[in-house]
Protein backbone atom coordinates (compact mmCIF):
# COMPACT_ATOMS: atom_id res chain seq x y z
CA UNK A 1 0.00 0.00 0.00
CA UNK A 2 1.52 3.04 -0.83
CA UNK A 3 -1.10 6.19 0.32
CA UNK A 4 -1.74 6.03 3.76
CA UNK A 5 -4.26 8.62 5.72
CA UNK A 6 -4.45 9.50 9.66
CA UNK A 7 -7.47 11.09 11.06
CA UNK A 8 -6.33 12.53 14.32
CA UNK A 9 -2.68 13.26 14.41
CA UNK A 10 -2.00 12.79 18.09
CA UNK A 11 0.32 10.44 19.96
CA UNK A 12 -0.19 7.61 18.61
CA UNK A 13 -0.58 9.19 15.15
CA UNK A 14 2.43 10.53 14.99
CA UNK A 15 4.57 7.76 16.53
CA UNK A 16 3.20 5.41 13.39
CA UNK A 17 4.13 8.76 11.03
CA UNK A 18 7.97 8.15 12.44
CA UNK A 19 7.66 4.37 12.26
CA UNK A 20 6.82 4.20 8.62
CA UNK A 21 8.90 7.61 8.07
CA UNK A 22 11.84 7.70 9.79
CA UNK A 23 14.87 6.29 8.13
CA UNK A 24 12.72 4.71 5.44
CA UNK A 25 14.36 4.66 1.92
CA UNK A 26 11.12 4.39 0.12
CA UNK A 27 8.35 5.71 2.03
CA UNK A 28 4.27 5.75 1.75
CA UNK A 29 2.60 9.16 0.86
CA UNK A 30 1.23 9.94 4.37
CA UNK A 31 -1.65 12.27 4.10
CA UNK A 32 -2.59 13.80 7.60
CA UNK A 33 -6.23 15.33 9.20
CA UNK A 34 -5.43 19.53 10.00
CA UNK A 35 -6.65 18.85 13.80
CA UNK A 36 -3.93 18.34 16.05
CA UNK A 37 -2.28 20.86 13.41
CA UNK A 38 0.94 21.29 15.71
CA UNK A 39 2.01 17.94 15.05
CA UNK A 40 0.56 17.45 11.59
CA UNK A 41 2.80 20.43 11.13
CA UNK A 42 5.66 19.31 12.17
CA UNK A 43 5.35 15.98 10.72
CA UNK A 44 4.87 17.16 7.17
CA UNK A 45 8.01 19.44 7.70
CA UNK A 46 10.21 16.52 8.94
CA UNK A 47 8.94 14.24 6.11
CA UNK A 48 8.84 15.33 2.69
CA UNK A 49 6.36 12.71 1.87
CA UNK A 50 3.95 13.56 4.37
CA UNK A 51 1.28 15.93 3.64
CA UNK A 52 -1.37 18.30 5.76
CA UNK A 53 -4.87 17.42 3.89
CA UNK A 54 -7.92 20.43 4.00
CA UNK A 55 -10.11 18.17 6.31
CA UNK A 56 -11.25 14.46 6.75
CA UNK A 57 -12.60 14.11 3.94
CA UNK A 58 -9.45 14.74 2.02
CA UNK A 59 -7.41 12.58 4.29
CA UNK A 60 -10.06 9.70 3.08
CA UNK A 61 -10.47 10.69 -0.32
CA UNK A 62 -6.56 10.28 -1.06
CA UNK A 63 -5.59 7.38 0.93
CA UNK A 64 -6.05 3.66 0.24
CA UNK A 65 -5.99 2.76 3.96
CA UNK A 66 -7.46 5.07 6.41
CA UNK A 67 -6.11 5.00 9.82
CA UNK A 68 -8.62 6.73 12.36
CA UNK A 69 -6.82 7.46 15.44
CA UNK A 70 -8.98 10.27 17.43
CA UNK A 71 -9.73 9.86 21.19
CA UNK A 72 -13.19 7.50 21.00
CA UNK A 73 -15.20 10.88 22.54
CA UNK A 74 -14.12 12.57 19.30
CA UNK A 75 -15.62 9.70 17.04
CA UNK A 76 -19.00 11.10 16.19
CA UNK A 77 -17.43 14.95 15.00
CA UNK A 78 -14.47 13.11 13.56
CA UNK A 79 -16.31 11.01 11.31
CA UNK A 80 -19.88 12.03 10.97
CA UNK A 81 -20.91 12.82 7.14
CA UNK A 82 -17.28 11.27 6.28
CA UNK A 83 -17.90 9.06 2.76
CA UNK A 84 -15.32 6.78 2.10
CA UNK A 85 -15.07 4.45 -0.94
CA UNK A 86 -15.68 1.04 -0.93
CA UNK A 87 -12.25 0.57 -2.80
CA UNK A 88 -10.55 2.02 1.09
CA UNK A 89 -9.56 0.08 3.83
CA UNK A 90 -10.47 1.60 7.33
CA UNK A 91 -8.36 0.93 10.38
CA UNK A 92 -9.78 1.98 13.53
CA UNK A 93 -7.79 2.18 16.54
CA UNK A 94 -10.23 3.78 18.75
CA UNK A 95 -10.35 1.48 21.94
CA UNK A 96 -13.81 0.27 22.59
CA UNK A 97 -15.53 0.89 19.41
CA UNK A 98 -16.70 -2.02 17.87
CA UNK A 99 -16.67 -2.98 13.95
CA UNK A 100 -20.51 -3.34 13.75
CA UNK A 101 -20.70 0.71 15.44
CA UNK A 102 -17.79 1.68 13.36
CA UNK A 103 -19.93 0.68 10.00
CA UNK A 104 -23.09 2.21 11.09
CA UNK A 105 -21.27 5.93 11.63
CA UNK A 106 -19.31 5.29 8.71
CA UNK A 107 -21.85 3.73 6.51
CA UNK A 108 -19.57 2.31 4.31
CA UNK A 109 -19.41 -1.29 2.38
CA UNK A 110 -15.56 -0.74 3.03
CA UNK A 111 -13.25 -3.77 4.91
CA UNK A 112 -13.38 -2.17 8.82
CA UNK A 113 -9.82 -3.37 10.88
CA UNK A 114 -9.30 -2.28 14.50
CA UNK A 115 -5.92 -2.62 15.45
CA UNK A 116 -3.69 -1.68 19.15
CA UNK A 117 -0.58 -0.19 17.48
CA UNK A 118 1.37 1.24 20.68
CA UNK A 119 3.85 3.26 21.12
CA UNK A 120 7.27 1.54 19.87
CA UNK A 121 6.13 1.16 16.25
CA UNK A 122 7.90 4.48 16.44
CA UNK A 123 11.19 2.31 16.50
CA UNK A 124 9.12 -0.63 14.28
CA UNK A 125 8.96 -2.95 17.33
CA UNK A 126 6.11 -3.29 18.32
CA UNK A 127 3.58 -6.05 17.93
CA UNK A 128 0.40 -4.81 16.13
CA UNK A 129 -3.01 -6.63 17.24
CA UNK A 130 -5.52 -6.64 14.69
CA UNK A 131 -8.96 -8.00 13.71
CA UNK A 132 -10.14 -8.65 11.29
CA UNK A 133 -6.97 -10.24 9.32
CA UNK A 134 -6.76 -7.70 6.29
CA UNK A 135 -3.40 -8.57 4.22
CA UNK A 136 -3.16 -4.68 3.45
CA UNK A 137 -3.30 -4.47 7.35
CA UNK A 138 -0.84 -6.56 8.51
CA UNK A 139 1.77 -5.98 5.92
CA UNK A 140 1.47 -2.24 7.16
CA UNK A 141 2.17 -3.28 10.63
CA UNK A 142 4.17 -6.30 9.71
CA UNK A 143 6.86 -2.92 8.55
CA UNK A 144 6.27 -1.24 12.13
CA UNK A 145 7.58 -4.39 13.96
CA UNK A 146 4.81 -7.63 13.23
CA UNK A 147 0.89 -8.27 12.62
CA UNK A 148 -0.75 -10.15 15.43
CA UNK A 149 -4.06 -11.09 13.60
CA UNK A 150 -6.91 -12.49 16.16
CA UNK A 151 -9.76 -13.99 14.95
CA UNK A 152 -12.82 -12.16 16.47
CA UNK A 153 -13.70 -8.76 18.43
CA UNK A 154 -14.06 -10.78 21.09
CA UNK A 155 -10.33 -12.13 21.56
CA UNK A 156 -8.85 -8.87 20.12
CA UNK A 157 -10.86 -6.92 23.30
CA UNK A 158 -9.20 -9.43 26.21
CA UNK A 159 -5.68 -7.98 24.03
CA UNK A 160 -6.98 -4.39 24.40
CA UNK A 161 -7.38 -4.99 28.13
CA UNK A 162 -3.97 -6.59 28.57
CA UNK A 163 -1.93 -3.69 26.55
CA UNK A 164 -4.39 -1.13 29.39
CA UNK A 165 -1.58 -2.67 31.68
CA UNK A 166 1.34 -1.23 30.54
CA UNK A 167 1.63 2.07 32.04
CA UNK A 168 0.77 0.96 35.53
CA UNK A 169 4.02 -1.42 34.64
CA UNK A 170 5.71 2.15 34.64
CA UNK A 171 3.90 3.32 37.51
CA UNK A 172 4.92 0.38 39.89
CA UNK A 173 9.19 0.92 39.10
CA UNK A 174 8.23 4.60 39.71
CA UNK A 175 6.64 3.52 43.18
CA UNK A 176 9.74 1.50 43.90
CA UNK A 177 12.58 4.86 43.04
CA UNK A 178 10.27 6.96 44.74
CA UNK A 179 10.49 4.45 47.99
CA UNK A 180 14.32 4.32 47.66
CA UNK A 181 14.67 8.01 47.55
CA UNK A 182 12.54 8.17 50.95
CA UNK A 183 14.70 5.76 52.10
CA UNK A 184 17.61 8.35 51.46
CA UNK A 185 19.20 6.27 48.51
CA UNK A 186 19.85 9.58 45.66
CA UNK A 187 16.71 9.73 43.21
CA UNK A 188 19.24 9.38 40.30
CA UNK A 189 20.91 6.70 41.54
CA UNK A 190 17.44 4.37 42.31
CA UNK A 191 16.24 5.55 39.01
CA UNK A 192 19.25 3.92 37.08
CA UNK A 193 19.20 1.14 39.48
CA UNK A 194 15.59 0.27 38.67
CA UNK A 195 15.99 0.56 34.94
CA UNK A 196 19.03 -1.51 34.87
CA UNK A 197 17.54 -4.35 36.95
CA UNK A 198 14.02 -4.39 34.86
CA UNK A 199 16.19 -4.39 31.43
CA UNK A 200 17.52 -7.55 32.60
CA UNK A 201 13.96 -9.05 33.08
CA UNK A 202 13.30 -7.58 29.77
CA UNK A 203 16.02 -9.71 28.65
CA UNK A 204 14.80 -12.54 30.13
CA UNK A 205 10.83 -12.50 28.74
CA UNK A 206 13.25 -12.79 25.76
CA UNK A 207 13.91 -16.83 26.46
CA UNK A 208 10.00 -18.66 25.88
CA UNK A 209 11.70 -21.89 26.65
CA UNK A 210 10.90 -21.03 30.19
CA UNK A 211 6.75 -20.20 31.22
CA UNK A 212 6.49 -16.86 33.12
CA UNK A 213 5.91 -18.99 36.49
CA UNK A 214 8.98 -20.55 35.88
CA UNK A 215 10.76 -16.76 34.91
CA UNK A 216 8.99 -16.20 38.62
CA UNK A 217 10.58 -19.53 40.36
CA UNK A 218 13.93 -19.31 38.75
CA UNK A 219 14.23 -16.07 39.87
CA UNK A 220 13.31 -16.74 43.54
CA UNK A 221 15.03 -18.60 46.31
CA UNK A 222 12.90 -20.79 48.85
CA UNK A 223 11.97 -18.89 51.67
CA UNK A 224 14.18 -15.68 50.45
CA UNK A 225 12.95 -11.84 50.14
CA UNK A 226 11.36 -11.92 46.64
CA UNK A 227 9.66 -15.16 47.61
CA UNK A 228 8.69 -12.37 50.86
CA UNK A 229 7.52 -9.40 48.60
CA UNK A 230 5.96 -11.56 46.23
CA UNK A 231 3.76 -13.81 48.51
CA UNK A 232 3.31 -10.87 51.10
CA UNK A 233 2.29 -8.12 48.68
CA UNK A 234 1.44 -9.60 45.43
CA UNK A 235 -0.74 -11.72 48.02
CA UNK A 236 -4.27 -13.27 46.55
CA UNK A 237 -6.22 -9.78 47.60
CA UNK A 238 -4.09 -8.28 45.41
CA UNK A 239 -4.15 -10.62 42.73
CA UNK A 240 -8.06 -10.58 42.42
CA UNK A 241 -8.53 -6.90 42.78
CA UNK A 242 -6.18 -7.06 39.22
CA UNK A 243 -8.47 -9.75 38.26
CA UNK A 244 -11.24 -7.75 39.02
CA UNK A 245 -9.85 -4.75 37.70
CA UNK A 246 -9.38 -6.23 34.13
CA UNK A 247 -12.76 -7.62 33.93
CA UNK A 248 -14.24 -4.84 34.65
CA UNK A 249 -12.68 -3.39 31.60
CA UNK A 250 -13.72 -6.25 29.20
CA UNK A 251 -17.28 -5.76 30.13
CA UNK A 252 -16.82 -2.06 29.12
CA UNK A 253 -15.02 -2.60 25.89
CA UNK A 254 -17.49 -5.46 25.00
N1 LIG B 1 -1.64 6.46 22.64
C1 LIG B 1 -1.57 5.15 22.47
O1 LIG B 1 -0.59 4.47 22.87
C2 LIG B 1 -2.69 4.40 21.75
C3 LIG B 1 -2.50 3.05 21.43
C4 LIG B 1 -3.50 2.37 20.72
C5 LIG B 1 -4.68 3.03 20.40
N2 LIG B 1 -4.84 4.33 20.76
C6 LIG B 1 -6.09 4.98 20.36
O2 LIG B 1 -5.78 5.99 19.42
C7 LIG B 1 -6.63 7.10 19.59
C8 LIG B 1 -5.78 8.35 19.77
O3 LIG B 1 -5.01 8.23 20.96
P1 LIG B 1 -3.83 9.26 21.25
O4 LIG B 1 -3.19 8.84 22.51
O5 LIG B 1 -3.01 9.43 20.02
O6 LIG B 1 -4.70 10.60 21.51
P2 LIG B 1 -4.27 12.12 21.28
O7 LIG B 1 -2.81 12.29 21.46
O8 LIG B 1 -5.20 12.93 22.13
O9 LIG B 1 -4.60 12.38 19.74
C9 LIG B 1 -5.88 12.49 19.22
C10 LIG B 1 -5.82 13.46 18.06
O10 LIG B 1 -7.08 13.52 17.43
C11 LIG B 1 -7.30 14.87 17.06
N3 LIG B 1 -8.72 15.13 16.84
C12 LIG B 1 -9.70 15.42 17.73
N4 LIG B 1 -10.87 15.65 17.08
C13 LIG B 1 -10.63 15.49 15.76
C14 LIG B 1 -11.43 15.60 14.59
N5 LIG B 1 -12.72 15.94 14.65
N6 LIG B 1 -10.85 15.35 13.40
C15 LIG B 1 -9.54 15.02 13.30
N7 LIG B 1 -8.73 14.93 14.37
C16 LIG B 1 -9.26 15.16 15.59
C17 LIG B 1 -6.76 15.64 18.23
O11 LIG B 1 -6.55 16.99 17.90
P3 LIG B 1 -6.61 18.13 19.06
O12 LIG B 1 -5.33 17.97 19.82
O13 LIG B 1 -6.70 19.38 18.26
O14 LIG B 1 -7.81 17.83 19.91
C18 LIG B 1 -5.46 14.88 18.48
O15 LIG B 1 -4.45 15.37 17.64
C19 LIG B 1 -7.56 6.78 20.76
O16 LIG B 1 -8.80 6.36 20.27
C20 LIG B 1 -6.86 5.65 21.51
O17 LIG B 1 -7.78 4.77 22.07
C21 LIG B 1 -3.87 5.04 21.40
Amino acid sequence: MERIGIIGVGEIGRAIVDGLCDGVENPPEIYLSPRGSRTAAELSQRYPNAQVCADNQDVANRSEIVLIAVRPQDRSEALAGLRIGSDRVVVSLMAGIGIDELRQTLGTDAPLVRAIPLPAVRERRSVTVTCPSHPAVDALFDGLGGAFPVADEAGFNVFSALTATLTTHYWYLATLTDWASRQGVPSEDADRYIRGLFQGVERSLGDDTRSLHQLAGDHETPNGINERIRTTWFDAANSEALTKALDALLADLT
